[in-house]
């Protein structure tokens, strides 16, 4: 009994189940309507998102450009700016209920399809720097590890962006479709490991996603655990502390086998800030960010909640 609580509460129905035979949603190409086909100024602000990147490989052109290789520039550009985009989609469940804004999974679909737009031009431009040549294509992707885990990622996030249409919910049924949908966790792992290989030095960004990827993660398994589907304030802030060591250990351990060096040494620079700040710390600084936004929206809820009542005696 237990267990079928907590398995129906780890799948808390999120999606929108479109009904067969409801009123038509507005064309799908209207991406700033929402399914009523008013103006949404959340999904106009999440397109704006999307296109940041763009924006910003426009102004940054003539660099690109005059750079040593523009086309592995942008490869670079568009699968960074894809993992960023897969982590915002996957923080929507958490933040929406930190955040008390239920509306926001309005804008889900949008930012894991644009995670994928991100991603096929990821792949694309890969193909035009192989001069569009697939048999070199395939003979590159199979013959490097970092690039079969890439591809194997790329292919499930593909699956993902094509079950992602209201018919393919309907067709599939919540519960299978939000089973399929499940997978993205190890997709993200996927991402994460190619990332990691690809990277040939400095592994503060990568540690750093790595951080983050794990709370979104280990948010959701607690509350799942806890049977809530929502975390206290205090849990959050456990859930920083945790997720912050767990990074300073990756790190430390990841560095130590990569450089053959103890673990403990590079604990050891973990107070020198003169180096740099270590990704721990900066996942311990965004979690706290969440667990403090959590105590504001909870004291703001309560307040105008006693404000409702004292208004309605
Ligand atoms: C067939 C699929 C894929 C191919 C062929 C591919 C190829 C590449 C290549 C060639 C690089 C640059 C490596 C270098 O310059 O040494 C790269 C970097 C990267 N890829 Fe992929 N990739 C694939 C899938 C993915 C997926 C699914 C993701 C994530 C969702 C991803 C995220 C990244 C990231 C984050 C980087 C590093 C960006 C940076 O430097 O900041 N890639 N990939």
């Amino acid at each position: 009994m237990q267990d079928q609580r907590r398995e129906s509460n780890f799948q808390r129905p999120e999606v929108a189940v479109p009904k067969a035979g409801t009123k038509p949603a507005p064309a799908d190409w209207q991406l700033w309507r929402d399914r009523r086909g008013r103006l949404s100024a959340l999904r106009i602000a999440a397109l704006a998102l999307l296109l940041v990147p763009l924006a910003k490989a426009l102004y940054d052109a003539g660099a690109i450009l005059h750079g040593a290789r523009p086309l592995n520039d942008l490869i670079h550009r568009a699968g960074f700016w894809a993992l960023v985009f897969l982590g915002i989609t996957l923080a929507v469940t958490p933040f929406r209920r930190i955040a008390r804004y239920g509306q926001l999974i309005d804008v889900r679909r949008m930012l894991g399809v644009g995670t994928f737009c991100y991603i096929a031009a990821h792949l694309v431009l890969f193909v035009a720097d192989q001069g569009y040549d697939l048999g070199k294509v395939a003979h590159e992707i199979s013959h490097r590890v970092y690039l079969i885990i890439g591809g194997i990622a790329w292919l499930g996030l593909a699956a993902l962006a094509a079950t992602s249409t209201d018919g393919m919910v309907r067709r599939l049924g919540p519960l299978r479709w939000r089973r399929l949908h499940q997978a993205v966790y190890g997709i993200v792992l996927l991402a994460l490991i190619h990332y990691f290989q690809q990277t040939k030095a400095d592994v503060t960004v990568p540690t750093f996603a790595a951080g983050l990827f794990l709370w979104l993660m280990a948010y959701r398994v607690l509350a799942w655990w806890q049977d809530t589907g929502e975390l206290s304030t205090l849990s959050l802030v456990a859930l920083a502390v945790v997720v912050s060591a767990l990074t300073f250990a990756g790190e430390a351990i990841g560095i130590g086998i990569a450089f053959h060096v103890s673990p403990m040494r590079v604990l050891d620079t973990a107070f020198d800030f003169d180096v740099g700040i270590r990704p721990g710390w900066q996942v311990l600084a965004a979690a706290l960010a969440v667990a403090a936004l959590d105590a504001v929206r909870a004291r703001w809820n309560g307040r105008s909640a006693r404000a409702r009542a004292v208004a309605a005696e």
